[in-house]
């Protein structure tokens, strides 16, 4: 078994140690696993039991702006709101940064702001670590490639790996103990008649963090044998409609695969859901928009809201059947 500040200093051999950049402001795509990740095979370096595979949110996600400050302690500052030190998120944050500092040192002011919804299912945590890392190699002055700063964020959140780039990008779950293997890999494929609609259930903090979760559901649930299996198959054909084009098989994959995720927290002891009342309302109203010949599906991570996948052609009818859906267009890229 590995530390984290053993993987650390073996990424950041020979690179500068000291403050390169006082200030800087840097940004990272959330990403929506098209195919999850849920359960650990080491729970210290985030290495999952399989690989995964997410498509990036372009525009939202997390900017993250840091100041070098002559303070005693560090500020953090979310969303235009001042956060304290006792916050759960204040202390994850800095015990992760404190990983790379030396006695705490530099103090630093940070401001993060997120576009998508903190601790609401939506993936923030995996693009505020990959902000982190990103505004940490600003600072130093590491100059490391997208690659190694996917093994650095992993190590702040797992599905923080996937949230390097735009895009379609496989998580290999890898198979040495060290985890210098188990990395984000940018796939080629381009899809920008894509979709993603944001339905909110609630934007309320999670009852049980995705961490707890996939641990208790790894530990107790009687089908998460089946998981791995489960994974490769939709795995396999997610990447064969993703290199097709074959949307229906996309769709049909990926909800397939977030149902047999949420199935098997279902059996886990105790039962773990995240839906509520809306998001089963609009699962079923999914499903019946497809008997009724509309190419749509869902997918859905551990909270509440759904995320919608289909085609821009679809985008009329999508909003006038959900008036409440943000869309997402993944690949228009601004400059
Ligand atoms: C359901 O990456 O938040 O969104 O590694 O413990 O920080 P930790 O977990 P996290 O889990 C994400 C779970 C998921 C599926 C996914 O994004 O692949």
């Amino acid at each position: 078994m590995y530390s984290k500040e053993q993987i650390i200093a073996q990424i950041l051999t020979g690179k500068p140690n000291g403050v390169q950049l006082e200030k800087g402001a840097v940004y990272a795509p959330a990403n929506i696993a098209l195919c999850k990740y849920w359960g650990k095979r080491d729970s210290i370096l985030n290495l999952p039991m399989t690989s995964s595979l997410s498509i990036s949110l372009a525009q939202k996600g997390s900017h993250f702006a840091f100041e070098v400050v002559d303070e005693k302690t560090d500020c953090l500052n979310l969303n235009g709101q001042s956060i304290d030190a006792q916050h759960d998120f204040y202390q994850r944050l800095f015990s992760f940064i404190s990983l790379f500092r030396h006695n705490g040192e530099p103090r630093l002011n940070i401001a993060i702001t997120s576009t998508i919804p903190i601790a609401a299912g939506l993936a923030s945590s995996a693009s505020g670590f990959a902000s982190v890392v990103k505004g940490l190699n600003e600072l130093y002055g590491w100059q490391l490639s997208c690659s190694e700063l996917s093994l650095l964020a992993r190590l702040g959140s797992g599905s923080a790996c996937r949230s390097l780039w735009d895009g379609f990008v496989e998580w290999q779950h890898g198979s040495r103990d060290d985890g210098m293997d188990s990395i984000g890999i940018p796939l080629e494929y381009k899809w920008p008649q894509l979709r993603i609609g944001l339905l909110l259930a609630s934007s309320d903090k999670k009852s049980i963090s995705s961490r707890e979760a996939m641990a208790i559901t790894k530990q107790s649930s009687s089908l998460y044998h089946l998981w791995p299996e489960q994974v490769a198959t939709d795995l396999a054909m997610i990447k064969s409609a993703l290199a097709e084009k074959d949307f229906i098989a996309l769709g049909h994959a990926s909800e397939r695969n977030a149902i047999a995720m949420h199935a098997t927290m279902l059996k886990a002891k105790p039962a773990i859901s995240y839906s509520n009342a809306k998001t089963a309302a609009w699962v079923q109203q999914v499903w019946q928009l497809r008997v009724d010949n509309m190419p749509i599906y869902f997918t859905q991570d551990a909270g509440p809201n759904l995320k919608l996948l289909f085609l821009e052609d679809s985008t009329d009818d999508i909003l006038q059947l959900f008036p409440e859906v943000e869309i997402i267009q993944p690949f228009l890229i601004e400059a």
